[in-house]
């Protein structure tokens, strides 16, 4: 049971799976043959990614998602741990293909291509969600993947915030970045809504700006919007429809941008639990998203 008293957890529930990423000082040429600088092997997915960071800024996370049993999770989740991220939830599926990412690097400009791969492996589902004690969290996150699983999952935190009394209410926030996931439920329903820059464009903003003044409107009147874009910076409106910018962090060389925005997400987290104003959470998210950017992973980010 939650200790009175105790840290409550960050939650952050989605996607994790193995990264193989093939680093080179140009982005090749199809039907021609390259040679590597490195290739690393790393845990990815956002919600993994996202949950690494949370931890790294100093703050209990969680993660739960599915996985595959074999070599491939055990090495993804011993990565998990050693970032100091609980992953006593996250349901092995046997007989599964691992899911994956190739993903190629071009350290010239940065850029990060990415090919995944999720054959068979089921997602979460809510009953397994419902074996969470949600006493144990103040904030839960969520990808918008299986919408109507985590619908549901949605729905379920809502109704535990209203019969909790107001510190034990759980802050939900979602990540609209894959259109095709149609993760439109979030809109009305999160607390803090994070827009990527791949999913306002779908919905034809061409600036964070736009984004954020356009989903605003649609949001709950307590909710915030928050949307990154690229080495544009990020964008965000509270409740008080302030809206704010924060030009992005240079750090130097841009020498791997894969995971930016999980990176984005898990700090914007992380600081809006330590209740900083608004335009320092947005300064402190690019801050730590562009040191990311500067080097390849996550280690080392606080
Ligand atoms: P995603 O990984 O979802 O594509 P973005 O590219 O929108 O995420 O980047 C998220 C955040 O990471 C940006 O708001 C910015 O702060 C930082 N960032 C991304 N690319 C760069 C870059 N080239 N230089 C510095 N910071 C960057
Ligand atoms: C980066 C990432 C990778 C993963 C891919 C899945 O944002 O989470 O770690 O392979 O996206 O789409």
């Amino acid at each position: 049971m939650f200790q009175p008293g105790g840290d409550k957890k960050v939650l952050c529930a989605g996607l994790i799976c193995l990264d193989i990423l093939s680093v080179l000082d140009h982005y090749p040429v199809e039907d021609t043959d390259n040679r590597i600088e490195r290739q690393i092997w790393q845990k990815g997915g956002n919600c993994a990614n996202s949950a690494a960071v949370v931890a790294q800024l100093g703050e209990q996370a969680e993660f739960i998602g599915t996985l595959a049993t074999g070599r491939a999770a055990d090495m993804v989740l011993d990565e998990m741990r050693e970032f100091g991220v609980e992953i006593d939830h996250v349901v092995m599926h046997d007989g599964c293909d691992f899911p994956s990412s190739t993903i190629i690097i071009n350290t010239h400009t940065g850029s990060r291509t990415i090919i995944h791969a999720d054959k068979d492996l089921p997602e979460l589902t809510f009953s397994q969600f419902q074996q969470l004690d949600l006493n144990w969290y103040k904030w839960i996150h969520f990808e918008g993947r299986n919408m109507t699983e985590v619908s549901q999952m949605v729905n379920a935190v809502q109704e535990f915030n209203h019969s909790a009394s107001m510190e034990d209410r759980i802050i939900i926030s979602g990540e609209c970045e894959k259109a095709k996931y149609q993760p439109e439920y979030f809109i009305s329903t999160v607390d803090v809504l994070f827009v990527a820059k791949e999913y306002a464009q779908h919905h034809g903003f061409t600036t964070a700006k736009a984004a954020v003044h356009g989903f605003h409107s649609r949001v709950k009147k307590s909710a915030t919007v928050v949307c990154a874009w690229g080495e544009a910076g990020a964008d965000a409106m509270g409740p008080d429809g302030v809206h704010h910018h924060t030009d992005a962090y240079s750090p130097g060389q841009v020498v791997d941008t894969l995971g930016a925005g999980d990176t984005f997400n898990g700090a914007i987290i992380a600081a809006m639990c330590r209740s900083l104003p608004l335009d320092e959470v947005l300064k402190f998210g690019c801050r730590v998203a562009g040191r990311k950017c500067g080097q390849f992973g996550y280690r080392g980010l606080r």
